[in-house]
């Protein structure tokens, strides 16, 4: 069975398609493929596994593959990797009703939408993402990137696919470690908006951890669901967007004063997540109950709950690069309980050091 959401955008809405064995899908592909050629970027891991799949599927439908595969790793997600990709496209004469494939995780979702974005000005791409944080998070809703070595992810667009294809059962070879992080991600929709949802999670966690396909399946289509009416109500992250990053400006301090890669994004944002909590228990907007009741999660999922030591002042200067920093002021995403959150500049940085301390062992 096929579940099918929209992310409602006007005339850029798309479909995500949530099933199992959609690589054999042709139906599902040709609506949004124009040209007699496609290009799939795809990585060492992937490729081997999936991409022979998708490609017969494609040929058999008449339409020629061009494969791009890149090294895999957080580490190359960088403007290096980028310019391989340009060099592909043009050694091999796309066009810019060509349309590019992102057949990966994150890391392949994020740089192929970028580089989709902007390959003359602007490609067709789809979204196939083989994780489960690809699935519930970063192919839906058009953030696309490269790292810095000074920041994760600050070079980028937003760049709306035409289509999102998450076949659960590609997710039966996925590491434990990568599925286990993916879990961070699908409990931040609990906890910034959707307590019933945590509420499910607490009961089902098992359940994700044994890959039962029905618990997947309902738990990738609940957070697509649920990331994909916030990014209908604020596209450009000018709101209610901020909020799905929750625990990510401590996250990103993580990955990017650890060495990206060193850990997995899943593991940073879990990590990040509970200094935030443990931020918001400080500033009295979540009791000690719900603080246990969090990390009781996230340690059922096999997620790290406290930050590494870089020192609170190595934090800070780490996380002043976020993003949403305004007029030098940092913001960060707080619980206000179970299933509500704020984006909020109402802590200091003594406060802000006081809880990283304290989270970090
Ligand atoms: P990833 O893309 O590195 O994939 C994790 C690992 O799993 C890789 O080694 C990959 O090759 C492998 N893999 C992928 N699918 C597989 C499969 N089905 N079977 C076996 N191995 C498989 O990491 P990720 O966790 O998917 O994504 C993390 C990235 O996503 C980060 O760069 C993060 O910044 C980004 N992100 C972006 C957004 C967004 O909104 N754009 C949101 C969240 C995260
Ligand atoms: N992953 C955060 C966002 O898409 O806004």
């Amino acid at each position: 069975m096929i579940q099918t959401l929209e992310v409602a955008l006007g005339e850029r809405s798309y479909p995500i398609h949530i099933g199992c064995d959609l690589f054999s899908r042709a139906d599902l592909l040709l609506p949004y493929i124009n040209r007699r050629k496609v290009v799939v970027l795809s990585n060492t891991t992937v490729a081997p596994l999936y991409l022979g799949m998708l490609r017969s599927t494609l040929e058999k439908a008449g339409i020629a593959v061009l494969p791009i595969v890149l090294p895999d790793g957080e580490a190359y997600k960088t403007l290096a990797s980028l310019n391989k990709i340009f060099d592909a496209l043009l050694g091999a004469h796309c066009e810019r009703n060509t349309t590019l494939i992102a057949l990966g995780g994150g890391v392949i979702g994020d740089m192929g939408g970028f580089a989709a974005a902007c390959y003359q000005r602007g490609m067709p791409f789809i979204q196939v993402p083989t994780t489960l944080l690809a699935m519930v998070d970063s192919s839906v809703g058009g953030k696309t990137a490269v790292n810095h070595p000074l920041g994760k992810n600050m070079i980028g667009a937003f760049y709306q696919p035409k289509l999102v294809l998450a076949d659960i059962a590609s997710l039966d070879t996925l590491p434990d470690r990568e599925l286990r992080a993916g879990l961070a991600e699908v409990i931040k929709y609990g906890l910034i908006r959707d307590p019933e949802f945590f509420a499910w999670l607490e009961i089902n966690l098992e359940n994700l951890l044994a890959r039962d396909r029905g618990a997947l399946a309902y738990a990738v289509h609940r957070s697509c669901a649920n990331k994909a009416a916030v990014v209908a109500a604020d596209e450009r992250e000018t709101g209610e967007r901020a909020l799905l990053n929750l625990g990510h400006t401590f996250g990103h301090a993580i990955e990017t004063g650890l060495g990206y890669g060193e850990w997995l994004h899943g593991e940073a944002v879990a990590a990040g997540t509970m200094i935030a909590c443990e931020l918001s228990r400080s500033l009295g907007w979540l009791t000690q109950d719900q603080l246990l009741r969090i990390k009781a999660l996230f340690v059922r999922g096999g997620l790290p709950v406290a930050g590494p030591k870089l020192g609170a002042q190595r934090y800070l200067e780490l996380m002043r690069h976020d993003k949403k920093v305004q007029d030098g002021r940092l913001r960060l995403v707080l619980q206000k309980g179970i299933g509500s959150a704020e984006l909020s500049d109402v802590a200091s940085d003594a406060q802000i050091a006081c809880a990283i301390d304290n989270a970090c062992t």
